[in-house]
This record gives C-alpha cells, structure tokens and sequence, in this order.
C-alpha cells in the first residue's frame, strides 16, 4: 500500500477524533475509562511512556497529548515527532508540546502506510491505544510494525498498548462496552485482536518483545529489530 492509498476502514479508525470529542477525551477516556473499564490507568500507562522514551522520539496516534505533556524526557530539548491521520490529534498535541517548549514535527499519515521518507530516525516510537483503532488482522495490522522497525535505530524501542477481543479478562462493563465500540459506535476495530497474535506479529518483526497484560490491555515494549539480510 502506498501512503496515498488509505482505506476508509483506516479513516474511519481515526475520523471520530474531533475537536469535541478531544475537548472531553482526557476525562472521559484517561480519567474514568481507562481504570473504571479497561482497568488499565493512564498512570500505568504514564510509567510505561517514562520507562521508554528517548530523545528522538516518533508519537503514532497522540490523541489529546496528555502522555507527551505529562511524561519525563531523557534529555531537556528532546525530538518529537507525531503521525496520525486526523489533523485535530496533530493540533492539539502539538499545541500542547509547545507548552513545554518542545517543538514537535507532525506528519497526517496512517500507521498502515509506508511512513514519510525522510521521517527521521527514531529511539522511542510509541503506538498507545492505537491498534485497537485500526482495522485487520494482526498480519495486516504487523506491517506497521515492519515499517516502524525501519525508522528505529538499532538500540530503539517500539512500546505502547492496546485493548485486547481475547486473551485478556473482560468484565461484563468492558465485554459490553467493546462489543459496542465494534458495532453500533464504530471507535474499534479489535475483534479479532488476540495476546498470542499480537506476541506472533511483534515477534516477526522484533527479536526481543515483552507484553505485560493490565486489565483488558497489553501492554508491549519490543527491542531490536529484525533487519532483512543481517
Ligand atoms: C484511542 S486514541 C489514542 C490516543 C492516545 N495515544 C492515548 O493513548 O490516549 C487513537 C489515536 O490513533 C489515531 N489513529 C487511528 N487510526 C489511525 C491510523 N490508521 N493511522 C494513524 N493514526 C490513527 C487517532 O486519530 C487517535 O489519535
């Protein structure tokens, strides 16, 4: 796929982000979702973002850019870069870096696609609740990390987390609400997301992978990337 040839399944992925639902995405999602549903909080996940960022830093789907605000860089003047496909995320991220003087370079790109030439090269790329948004298999959904592995530098770490269909412990509030998500309000594309295809998909792609399971969410970090031909 071309990075001009987006599917409407991936812009459906990414289209509900406007500026009203990121007005309220902090509460609603980081705030009360994340630990009354998924009971994975956003601290968790915050810890996660602390324990890997580097200096050159590449952000897939920030959202609203709480972690990014909110997380301890490796360094005061760190390189950030963002891609998504939906231009308010880039906005109000970028807005919200600027805040901490970090000025961050935004590519509206999908995850899916090769990404931009001349992107950068990467220590930390992060893809936080992002593959639960996107659609396919993990087989398709592992491209990305194919094209992730190429901008990371040797010692990089791809991280980040997803809610899980299976594999994980659902409660009856999560089961309903991701049942939902799927269907009648399209925010997910996960049904067929599973603990074990993920682990396959990442381990295609990267020799060393970790997946810490938190509520209904993996919880990943992936190391040393597989280069074709080494
Ligand atoms: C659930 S939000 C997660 C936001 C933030 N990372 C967080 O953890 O709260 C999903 C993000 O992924 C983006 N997104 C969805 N599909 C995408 C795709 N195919 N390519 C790039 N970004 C995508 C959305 O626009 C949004 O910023």
């Amino acid at each position: 796929m071309s990075a001009d040839e987006v599917t409407q399944a991936e812009k459906a992925g990414a289209a509900p982000y406007s500026r009203a639902l990121l007005s309220v995405y902090d509460t609603v999602v980081l705030r009360w979702s994340n630990t009354l549903v998924w009971r994975c909080p956003s601290e968790r996940l915050l810890a996660h973002y602390n324990s890997h960022l580097g200096g050159r830093h590449l952000d897939i789907g920030p959202g609203t850019g709480w972690y990014l605000q909110h997380a301890n860089y490796p360094n005061p003047n760190p390189e950030v870069a963002l891609l998504d496909l939906n231009p308010n995320t880039l906005q109000m991220t970028t807005a919200r870096l600027a805040d901490r003087g970090i000025t961050a370079a935004a590519h509206t790109s999908s995850v899916l696609a090769p990404l931009p030439r001349n992107i950068g090269v990467f220590d930390s790329v992060a893809a936080n609740f992002v593959l639960h948004c996107v659609p396919g298999t993990w087989t398709e959904k592992g491209q990305a990390f194919g094209h992730i592995a190429q901008v990371m530098a040797d010692d990089g770490v791809f991280f980040g987390s997803t809610i899980l269909a299976t594999g994980v412990h659902h409660t009856l509030l999560s089961r309903a609400l991701n049942s939902l998500y799927n269907g009648p309000i399209k925010l997910f594309h996960n049904r067929g997301d599973d603990l074990d295809g993920l682990h396959t998909a990442l381990t295609t792609t990267f020799e060393n992978v970790e997946i810490t399971v938190v509520g209904a969410v993996a919880v990943f970090a992936a190391h040393r990337p597989r280069r074709p031909g080494s």
